[in-house]
């Protein structure tokens, strides 16, 4: 279904592919939840690019510095907001420079260009008369810049006594009463329906289907504020020709999916191929109503289209609790210990349902780590590679079937382990698309670790250190190492969306050229290639090590890398 729709936007009208992560609020310091959304877009633009090199992508991501929750905290650190917000977006920047995440634009709620936006969005909706003022009066959390009806808020004891939350996200509400502005959310309800009818418009399915729900039902659709008064909220954009009101922080923050296409200006958004709308939105469980049901509410306001999809996941969790800030309980990537840091993405990915909460600890980020990528990936890679099995450094090519060596490569290939190796691993790719496409990152690198397993299980019974030792076996060794540094290959080109660094290291190794590290350099092994020359090739030589194990100190809680 995407991909039609991706092949029939992109490749007929060749308009850019246009994915989002949320704008991240720049309160608190990155923690690991922050990180997730951040490498699921990644991985996805990784995987465009790598079946569609030929496309533009953009990718964006930004930090939301709008808003009482940053005005706090900015007076809590001391700050002026704005040079708060220089520090911590640089956080989010430098984070994502770490964690390889290569967005194309990086926006933030206080530039020039994103003010112009969403001032001229604001006269949009009013000019449509979708906006009036009224004085307004429920609950407000300040935690998620949300007006929360009452239905939606309980009472609580806690030790200061009883206070009133949100029932979503248990967030403390505040009583206000204020003159704002309005916007006629309820006027779009039978639109809403109809876009949610869209197949796959919003994926996974449960969050689908609860969107659906929460569209059928009027306690979502109020009309909602859309600013507060400037006396209250004075770090936010003004309301154009009202000083004495601010924009609500969300309405701000969602248009910043439109700044980037260069709205409001026309030449710019063609300059840039006129990527609106959206082909996905990344984004959690917690914002789905903004980006489900506001955002393309103010959009059909507008008179611009919906997001053509938007990705949902749930929560990382920390000692059962939805990991953050305010809950104590954040787990931040700088905290993990450096040897294993790197693998945080492959972990994140690996690990994670889009569809529910996945629990971290750092103990599984170790585990895991040393379990696949230093043993399962990194073994079978430093082995098949290393001086003492490969010492000439080469890919040896596969015996040609009518010459000598072709009753070696009819013996290994007769045995069990060879034929379940080079079975799955032609199916590989397939599978893998498959689940990329269906945005199931943790089932493509299933797959992808199982051949690895019968990879090392193929290299432990055909025991080319045996065959190293005898001259007449060296042609069998040579079809071991093809076969293995084949499905290494293989492997590697599937895992760049995941682990691109990590990936890189390995095709760089067996000096893959860059332009033979696409989709479709993997959707074939060497040995089903009819009309491929099989030629010797040289790999780089030297020791190699993938990805070190990691050993923690239990009483000083640090980790060292050993190697070997
Ligand atoms: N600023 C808003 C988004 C505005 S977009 C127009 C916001 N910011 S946030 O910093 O609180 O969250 C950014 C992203 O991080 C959201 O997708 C949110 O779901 C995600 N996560 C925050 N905590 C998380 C977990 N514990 N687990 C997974 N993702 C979580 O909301």
């Amino acid at each position: 279904m995407r991909i039609s729709a991706r092949l029939l936007s992109s490749v007929v009208q060749r308009r850019p592919f246009y994915v989002t992560t949320p704008i991240f609020y720049v309160n608190a310091a990155p923690h690991i939840g922050h990180l997730y959304t951040a490498v699921v877009a990644d991985a996805i633009q990784r995987f465009e690019k790598l079946t569609n090199p030929d496309c533009k992508i953009i990718f964006s991501t930004g930090t939301d510095e709008h808003g009482t929750k940053i005005q706090q905290a900015a007076a809590r650190a001391n700050q002026s907001p704005q040079d708060y917000c220089d520090a911590m977006s640089k956080e989010y920047r430098d984070l994502f420079k770490e964690f390889h995440v290569e967005y194309t634009d990086f926006v933030r709620t206080t530039e020039e260009r994103h003010l112009r936006a969403v001032k001229h969005f604001w006269k949009e909706l009013k000019d449509q008369d979708y906006i009036y003022k009224a004085k307004y009066s429920g609950w407000y959390s300040v935690n998620d810049e949300a007006f929360v009806p009452e239905a939606h808020t309980r009472e609580e004891v806690t030790d200061d006594g009883k206070v009133r939350v949100s029932v979503e996200s248990g967030n403390k509400v505040e009583w206000t009463e204020e003159n704002n502005y309005m916007f006629r959310l309820s006027a779009f309800k039978t639109h809403l329906k109809n876009w949610l009818k869209t197949d796959g418009v919003v994926q996974p399915a449960k969050f689908h289907n609860q969107l659906q729900e929460m569209v059928a039902d009027d306690v979502y659709l109020p009309d909602i504020s859309v600013s507060r008064p400037a006396s209250r909220v004075h770090w936010a954009i003004r309301v154009p020709d009202d000083e004495e009101q601010s924009i609500y922080v969300w309405l701000d923050a969602l248009v910043n999916y439109l700044t980037v296409c260069g709205y409001p200006d026309d030449e710019l958004m063609k300059s840039r191929g006129r990527p609106w709308p959206a082909d996905v939105h990344v984004v959690g469980k917690d914002i789905m109503k903004f980006h489900g049901i506001y955002w393309p509410a103010f959009l059909m306001a507008a008179r611009r289209a919906a997001p053509r999809a938007l990705l949902v996941h749930a929560h990382w969790t920390a000692r059962g609790a939805k990991m953050s800030k305010s809950a104590g309980n954040a787990a931040r990537p700088r905290d993990a210990p450096p040897a294993a840091a790197r693998a945080l993405r492959y972990l994140l990915l690996r690990e994670a349902t889009l569809a529910d909460d996945a629990n971290y600890s750092e103990t599984k980020l170790i585990n895991t780590a040393n379990s696949e990528l230093a043993d399962t990936l990194g073994n079978l890679a430093s082995r098949s590679t290393g001086a003492a099995l490969n010492p000439r450094a080469e890919f040896p090519a596969l015996p040609d079937p009518h010459a000598a060596g072709a009753a070696q490569l009819a013996r290994c290939r007769s045995l069990q382990p060879t034929q379940a190796l080079m079975r799955e691993l032609e199916l590989l790719p397939e599978i893998c698309h498959k689940h990329y496409t269906n945005y199931q990152f943790y089932k493509a690198v299933d797959a992808v670790i199982r051949v690895l397993h019968l990879a090392n299980l193929f290299f432990e019974t055909l025991k080319p250190w045996e065959l190293k030792k005898k001259p007449e076996c060296q042609k069998e060794l040579d079809v071991v190492l093809h076969i293995t540094l084949e499905t290494l290959r293989i492997c590697s080109i599937i895992l760049q969306p995941i682990v691109p660094d990590i990936a890189k290291m390995v095709l760089d190794r067996l000096l893959i050229p860059e332009n033979a590290r696409n989709w479709n350099d993997c959707e074939v092994p060497s040995w089903n290639l009819k009309d491929a020359v099989h030629e010797t090739k040289k790999i780089q030589s030297g020791k190699f090590v993938l990805f070190p194990r990691v050993y923690v100190d239990k009483g000083e809680r640090k980790a060292s890398a050993k190697t070997g």
